[in-house]
């Protein structure tokens, strides 16, 4: 099973970005603990960052035909506003689990709304950098693994 973990906008920063808010761990610590618990789990995790919204729009709509399962996305501060995100995950049978570093109901305002989170088939948040590594482990329960489709289709021609 194939796991795609999306860092949106300026996540890329972490680590000397608001630490007091986003913590003191760097994007590539936070990936190296994300692919380590992947390990764990049996599941293989490509990460990557975007800070252009159609990157990640194109990520979620190319991700099945890369042979990835299951999504789990941070689109920063697209969560709050991107109807373009919201449509791409609505667009697609890959199931996206929506991640975010902090409590965005706690930190008030426009944050509050998650616009993305709508289609998204569930939100880990406020969890600091292991909001990934739950939202990893709801990926593997909801990914729609590609090797479980053959034998169907096998099994269906044979009758
Ligand atoms: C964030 C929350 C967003 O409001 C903010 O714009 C981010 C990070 C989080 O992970 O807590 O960039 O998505």
């Amino acid at each position: 099973m194939t796991i795609l973990v999306i860092h949106g906008p300026n996540l890329n920063l972490l680590g000397t970005r608001e630490p007091e808010i986003y913590g003191k761990k760097t994007l590539k610590e936070i990936d190296a603990l994300i692919v380590a618990h992947g390990r764990k789990l049996g599941v293989e995790v490509r990460t990557t960052q975007a800070n252009h919204e159609g990157v990640i729009i194109d990520l979620i709509q190319t991700a099945a035909a890369d042979g990835v399962d299951a999504i789990v996305l941070n689109p920063g501060a697209y969560s709050h506003t991107s109807v373009a995100i919201a449509d791409a995950i609505r667009s697609v049978k890959t199931p996206v689990i929506e991640v975010h570093l902090t409590n965005v109901f706690a930190r008030g305002g426009d944050r509050t709304r998650l616009v993305t989170a709508t289609n998204a088939k569930g939100v880990l948040l406020g969890f600091g950098f292991e909001s990934y590594l739950l939202g990893l482990e709801a990926a593997a329960r909801v990914a729609i693994p590609r090797r479980r489709a053959s034998p169907r289709r096998r099994s269906r021609s044979r009758k």
